[in-house]
């Protein structure tokens, strides 16, 4: 498969300062014990495994996977969980829900939905690596993020992927234009 054409956002270096401010923000946030830690896999894995190494280490770590996007890009008609977390860790706690980007927000707001309601979380702190406004179908905000890119670009790396690609680019870029989905 031939390489797309992309330019980098940030950086290596720049992500880890980033990476660091956020971890600074976030830990007086988290409760003393009872915090699980859920990254929405797969794109929210990479974001999660640099992130706690940078919290306090009483975490528990449980994964949620939704599927939002059927083979391609449209949409399924509801957001689908078919990777749940063990009931004990989610049930009274503090949940730090973790994805690689807030989009449409469809994703984000079932998870919280989901941990909520389903699962019987305390709260939720939903923090994603990238907020992209742009194409915000939903009402719903992050309580926090790396970075903000305002503009509508497809972004790859850092566990954000291009048809299965790319996740594992330790720089955030964007697709140049003439391949833009
Ligand atoms: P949502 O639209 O907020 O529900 O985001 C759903 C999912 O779309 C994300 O978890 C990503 O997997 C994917 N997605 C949205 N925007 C991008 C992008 O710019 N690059 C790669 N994946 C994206
Ligand atoms: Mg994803």
């Amino acid at each position: 498969m031939e390489e797309v054409r992309r330019r980098v956002l940030l950086d290596a270096e720049q992500i880890g300062h980033r990476m660091h401010a956020l971890a600074a923000r976030l830990a007086p946030r988290l409760a003393q014990d009872q915090v699980t830690v859920v990254p929405i896999l797969g794109g929210a894995v990479v974001f999660a495994v640099d992130l706690i190494r940078l919290l306090p280490p009483v975490l528990m770590l449980e994964f949620l996977r939704i599927q939002t996007y059927g083979d391609g890009r449209v949409p399924l008609k509801e957001p689908l969980v078919d990777w749940r977390p063990h009931p004990e860790n989610i049930r009274g706690h503090q949940v730090l829900l973790l994805d690689d980007i807030l989009d449409t927000g469809r994703t984000m707001a079932e998870a919280q939905r989901f941990l909520r309601e389903e699962m019987g979380a305390a709260e939720v702190l939903s923090v994603v690596m990238v907020d992209k406004p742009a194409r915000r179908q939903l009402p719903i905000e992050a309580d926090d993020y790396m970075v903000r890119v305002e503009e509508d670009l497809f972004l790859v790396g850092c566990g954000l992927d291009y048809a299965g690609r790319y996740r594992n680019l330790p720089q955030l870029c964007a697709l140049e234009a003439e391949v833009q989905v």
